[in-house]
């Protein structure tokens, strides 16, 4: 018999809600708890967002579009019975943030966990990546990270304390091909992490990034596990043979956010089953792929 002890959650595959959830944490981890997640409206950031719920916290949701995230909060509510303000916000854009912040301490009076998800990628070799594509990366990903980081912390956290949880990645790792951009944004994220949980660690504030493997489900993995993917390639993924899932992201993002972390701080959790030490990083593709965009 297997062992259960790297046994996958069950998960859905769309941005909806699980039908049914065994609690492994005890499910008032994070009770009365207000956590603020940018991209909480989709794929990673959907799925934290139901399993803090799940554990007793009320949620704000932002993003660019307010469709996404409003229809995200209702299925949110039906689902855990917690309350969810959805609100539209880009991260690039400093006095957006500054308002979505207002809004969110207006409507719960406090925010105690800052998740910050909202990103961008595609696949693209850095010989005709254009100067704004890689410019966009970084300013979602890392400029959009500090803005958001910076405005709770002087809203709210450095008079009260609380808790930043950067989603990062594994990119930079091996400098995994056509992934200039958002490696480069992401090591970024993940030096930032380190800077804060210094500065702000006298004011009670921990600050750590967690990196996801290719997780099942998710625009990020639809993106990049295309046609030209070279872990789309028949060899193993990871040392556990299998892609990771949005509820095994989210059960690590709740144990750094929760007291269960109270000591860990300035970290980078990888959570990819081995994923970055196994997966194909192949240049041949990389020689393929800019053969065929030549032509195009
Ligand atoms: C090359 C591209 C491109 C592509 C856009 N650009 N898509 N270049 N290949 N596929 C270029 C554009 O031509 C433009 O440059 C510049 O990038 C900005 O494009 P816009 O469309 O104007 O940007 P914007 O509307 O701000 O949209 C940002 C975006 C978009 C990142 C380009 O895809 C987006 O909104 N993404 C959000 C969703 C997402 O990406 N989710 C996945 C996250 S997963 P020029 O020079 O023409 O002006 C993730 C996984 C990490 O991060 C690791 C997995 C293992
Ligand atoms: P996703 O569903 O596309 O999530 C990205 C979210 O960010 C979306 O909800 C998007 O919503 C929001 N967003 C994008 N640009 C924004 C902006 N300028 N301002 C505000 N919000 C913005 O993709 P995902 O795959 O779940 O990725 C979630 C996180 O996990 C990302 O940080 C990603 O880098 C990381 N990650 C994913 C994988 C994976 O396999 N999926 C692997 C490693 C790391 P709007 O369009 O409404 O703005």
């Amino acid at each position: 018999m297997h062992s259960v002890m790297a046994q996958q959650p069950p998960d859905v595959e769309e941005d909806e809600c699980l039908p049914e959830y065994r609690h492994l944490f005890c499910p008032d981890l994070l009770q009365d708890k207000v956590a603020f997640i940018t991209g909480g409206g989709s794929g990673i950031g959907f799925r934290i967002a139901e399993i803090f719920m799940r554990h007793g916290c009320h949620i704000v949701i932002a993003s660019r579009s307010l469709p996404r995230v409003s229809l995200a909060a209702e299925k949110l509510v039906a689902a855990t019975g917690k309350q969810c303000l959805p609100l539209s916000m880009d991260v690039r854009v400093p006095a957006a943030v500054m308002a979505a912040v207002d809004q969110a301490l207006k409507e719960f009076g406090k925010i105690d966990i800052l998740i910050n998800c909202a990103a961008g990628n595609f696949l693209c070799p850095a010989s005709v990546l254009s100067f704004n594509a890689f410019k966009t990366v970084v300013d979602i990903d890392t400029i959009g990270t500090f803005n958001v980081s910076r405005v709770v912390y002087e809203k709210f956290f450095r008079d009260h304390g609380g808790v930043i949880v950067n989603i990062t990645a594994t990119l930079s790792f091996r400098g995994q091909v056509m992934q200039v951009h958002a490696g480069a944004a992401k090591a970024a994220v993940d030096a930032m992490t380190r800077h804060l949980a210094v500065e702000w660690g006298p004011q009670n504030i921990r600050v750590n990034s967690l990196a996801p493997g290719p997780i099942s489900g998710t625009e990020g993995f639809r993106r990049l596990g295309g046609p030209q993917a070279s872990w789309r390639m028949k060899t193993p993924l990871s040392p556990g043979q299998r892609l990771g899932n949005k509820t095994e992201i989210a059960h690590s993002v709740l144990y750094l956010a929760s007291p269960l972390a109270s000591y860990v701080s300035g970290i980078l959790l990888v959570v990819d089953g081995g994923n970055w030490m196994t997966l194909p990083n192949d240049i041949k593709k990389l020689m393929d792929f800019e053969s065929s965009s030549a032509k195009l």
